[in-house]
């Protein structure tokens, strides 16, 4: 029997805009993909391109970096940081043979719900027009032989 896919994504979101936005759009009773893991970072400039990996890595089909408008981020630079992260995470993706559409930034801020609901189907139809991260299974496979293999150890 195969599992029907229904993509996990990923998105690392600023407290000070893109949070506000999705909580904004939640109390609008906007519609968006029920696909959407939210995690609220400090600033945009905390997410780290190992985060990003990882989050790959563990499984995710897509994820995106949502953050304040250029000029608005509270730590200055954060979402700059961020944005150079991500165009970096993309060509690594690129490396390894993953589609760079995987991962975007965005820049949402609190008074903007639709423009969260909007960008959360955006990654959402990418991610069913991608089809599931390759290293999924991979990565569970490896992992359950790890186990195993820390079993037979003990
Ligand atoms: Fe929002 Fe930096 S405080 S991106």
């Amino acid at each position: 029997m195969t599992e029907e896919y229904s993509p996990k994504i990923i998105g690392f979101c600023c407290r000070w805009c893109s949070y506000a936005g999705a909580d904004l759009a939640g109390a609008m009773r906007l519609q968006y993909p029920p696909n959407i893991r939210i995690l609220m970072v400090p600033c945009t400039g905390r997410v780290d391109i190992l985060h990003l990996l990882k989050a790959f890595e563990m499984g995710a089909d897509a994820v995106f970096v949502s953050g304040c408008h250029e000029g608005d981020c509270h730590y200055l630079r954060g979402n700059i940081q961020a944005w150079k992260r991500v165009a970096k995470v993309k060509k690594v993706l690129a490396d390894i043979g993953l589609e760079p559409e995987r991962l975007e930034m965005f820049h949402v801020s609190s008074g903007e719900g639709p423009k969260f609901a909007a960008i959360s189907q955006e990654m959402t139809d990418r991610a069913y027009r991608l089809g599931p991260n390759p290293v999924r299974g991979e990565a569970r496979a490896q992992w359950l032989a790890a186990q195993a293999q820390e079993e037979k150890a003990v």
